[in-house]
């Protein structure tokens, strides 16, 4: 088992020490590094990895509210566990800490027994965290292939629908050449050879289209689970003043289709949703799935709603966001395909976009997917 690298922050130097002494028997397993302050403990984390913090709140220079703010808005560290130092009366300071992102608290003056089992435990929830983190990366990271494949896709099935009009002009074309039969012997054998190399050309075609649709195949996905695993992996990884409200529907909901579709279309709509709210800092994402009856002529259908609190869009922005390659956020950060590809898989699956925004207050996508009759 790997040392894990303990911060303490304190403002008193014998409760420091004192700390210390008293975990002197866990050094084997536990490496303790000290801090006067908030300030002193971001440059310890800035330069050493640390795997969680102990921190007490009043101190000078930065208080350990301030720190927790701090670590929070840096994607560097927004991950490291901290536990907060509190008296025992001081309820509304353990809500602010709480708010703020601090996974613990512990009452002063320490109990030994509580300080060993509350950093075993948050180091063993910040190793299951640390393993999600990574599955959330590898995920992102195949979406970001996914999206350029369906790009590629979108494109080639263009050129391939505009190949295959051509084509049939060619050979029609030269058929009414052969059939006319007005041409030499050397004319005609040219022609058919014309007529050939389109007929080949033809079948070419026809292989990349039937190729093109192997990965779409097709089950019943249960839209309810694929959320809730969505959110299960965005919950650990947003910052914690970001909270997210959803509750799964009882009553399974399947739809028909390819799961990773789905699972594009739902996950670049939490992402985005996030990524509005942190330059605030904080606000909430809310997903919902309900089932809505059939309408006139139209089929029943299932509605998917992603709320948040974040930025929101003005007219010009809200016209341009189903554009491929349009995107607001600074290099590196988006590539503008997100929501290109939403709608492109929601137009194949005959479904619906609607969204509401307003600047200041956030955003609403609601999407719509027809339900199979009798499912
Ligand atoms: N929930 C939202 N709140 C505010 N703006 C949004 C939201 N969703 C999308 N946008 C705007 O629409 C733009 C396009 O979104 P899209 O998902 O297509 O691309 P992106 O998020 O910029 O990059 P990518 O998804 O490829 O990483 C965003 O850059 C942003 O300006
Ligand atoms: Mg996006």
């Amino acid at each position: 088992m790997s040392v894990k690298k303990i911060l303490f922050v304190d403002d008193e130097q014998f409760v420091l020490d004192g700390l210390s002494r008293l975990l002197r028997e866990y050094r084997e397993r536990w490496q303790f590094r000290l801090a006067l302050n908030g300030k002193e403990a971001l440059e310890i984390v800035n330069n050493d990895t640390i795997d969680m913090i102990i921190s007490d709140v009043r101190m000078p220079e930065m208080n350990g509210l301030e720190l927790l703010e701090r670590l929070q808005t840096d994607e560097k560290t927004k991950n490291i566990p901290v536990v907060v130092l509190t008296g025992d009366q001081e309820r509304s300071l353990k809500r602010q800490a709480l708010d703020l992102g601090a996974v613990d608290l512990l009452n002063k003056p320490i109990n030994k027994e509580d300080l060993v089992s509350r950093i075993d435990n948050v180091l063993k929830l910040k190793e299951y965290q640390d393993i999600i983190i990574e599955k959330k990366r590898a995920l992102e990271e195949q979406l970001v292939i996914s999206q350029k494949m369906e790009l590629v896709g979108v494109m080639a099935a263009g050129a391939v629908h505009d190949l295959s009009n051509l084509i049939a002009i060619i050979i029609g074309y030269s058929n009414l050449f052969i059939e006319a039969s007005s041409l030499n012997q050397e004319e005609a054998l040219s022609m058919e050879r014309i007529r050939r190399a389109g007929e080949k050309a033809s079948d070419v075609v026809g292989h990349i289209m039937r190729f093109s649709r192997l990965d779409d195949t097709r089950t019943m996905v249960n839209i309810g689970d694929l959320v809730d695993e969505i959110l299960s992996i965005l919950e650990v990884t947003v910052p914690k003043p970001i909270k997210i409200q959803w509750k799964k529907p009882h009553e399974a909901i399947y739809l028909s289709g390819s799961a990773i579709k789905y699972q594009q279309v739902v996950m670049n709509l939490c992402i985005n949703a996030t990524q509005s709210m942190e330059p605030l800092g904080k606000g909430k994402l809310k997903v919902s799935i309900q089932k809505l009856p059939r309408e006139g002529e139209g089929r029943p259908s299932v509605r998917i709603e992603v709320e948040d609190t974040g930025t929101g869009m003005d007219n010009e922005t809200m016209k341009k966001i189903f554009y491929p390659l349009f995107t607001t956020k600074e290099p590196g950060k988006g590539t503008g395909l997100g929501l290109f590809v939403v709608k492109h898989i929601i137009d194949q699956y005959s479904g619906n976009i609607e969204v509401v925004s307003e600047v200041g207050k956030g955003s609403i996508f609601r999407v719509y997917f027809p339900l199979d009759e009798g499912v």
